[in-house]
């Protein structure tokens, strides 16, 4: 929770100020995209060409990644003909951090005038349909049942104290989406993701419920960072590849193996639908 705003916008500041001055050496122009590599993104970096990278923990008051297969490093590529941030590695609510910490990031990527984000994860799927390796357009979203990371202090430099949350997902992200799967041949399901918190998957019950509030799927992550994104003016893209189907209606128990697995075989789909976006933003 925010409980200074002054030393939360100090510190805001100071790792913006540091990623510009690292690019600025570089004679690198500050991208207007950011990508957030979820599960199975990560050959995404391989795709572009590759100008700078910034471990982390080189940037101040940056968190670090501690979650398996996050590798906590900002990359900074040429995809698609445009200058992109990739988050490789995120903060998770599961592993410790506050709302704050968690949406850090993206609020220096609204400092930098970063103005679209792209957020891509794992997730189990409850909709009608859905297989794993599947991918899911997020719509929008189920939060209420968790802390909101807009709780404390409201940062008036970014956006107002009651947000309207109409449309958290931009519409034409979301459209241009849809378009790029429908020229690469990918089934893109639509629907509502449901954050929960985690780390433990969610029981069968849980999920009965969730499927009668018309989710579609559900995971532990993008929620927050897009409530941010959204309180900053920033337009949110966001994609959930099902890695498992939810607990209950998989036969099998869950476990990270098989998100590992799946997410790796939704890789080429995942990476070349965001890069399609990429070229039509
Ligand atoms: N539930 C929550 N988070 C997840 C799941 C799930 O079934 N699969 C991948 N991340």
């Amino acid at each position: 929770m925010i409980s200074s705003k002054t030393e939360y916008m100090e510190r805001v500041c100071c790792a913006a100020e540091y990623i510009k001055n690292s690019l600025k050496n570089e004679s690198i122009d500050i991208p207007s995209v950011c990508i957030v590599l979820g599960s199975g993104l990560a050959p995404l970096a391989s795709m572009c060409e590759v100008l700078t990278e910034i471990p982390y923990k080189n940037i101040p008051c940056f968190p670090e990644s501690t979650a398996p297969g996050h590798e906590g490093r900002l990359i900074v590529g040429k995809l698609s003909e445009k200058n992109v941030f990739m988050m490789s590695g995120r903060f998770h609510y599961y592993e410790g951090y506050d709302y704050d910490i968690c949406t850090f990031y993206v609020r220096v990527m609204s400092f930098l005038k970063v103005n679209s984000l792209i957020l891509t994860n794992a997730a189990g799927g409850l909709g009608e349909g859905m297989k794993p390796t599947d991918l899911m357009l997020i719509e929008d979203h189920v939060s209420f049942l968790c802390e909101s990371p807009l709780r404390g202090q409201n940062l008036d430099d970014f956006g107002v104290r009651f947000p309207d949350q109409t449309c958290v997902y931009d519409k034409e992200l979301a459209s241009l989406l849809l378009k790029s799967a429908e020229e690469l041949g990918i089934t893109l399901h639509r629907g509502v993701y449901c954050y929960t918190k985690g780390p433990q998957y969610e029981t069968p019950t849980e999920i009965k419920i969730l499927k009668m509030l018309g989710v579609g799927a559900v995971g532990m992550s993008t929620v927050p960072e897009a409530i941010v994104a959204s309180h900053c003016q920033m337009r949110v893209a966001a994609v959930s590849c099902i890695t498992n189907l939810a607990a209950g209606i998989s036969p099998v128990k869950l476990t990270q193996e098989e998100v590992i697995e799946n997410a790796g075989k939704a890789s080429e789909n995942s990476c070349n639908l965001v890069k399609k976006l990429v070229e039509k933003i």
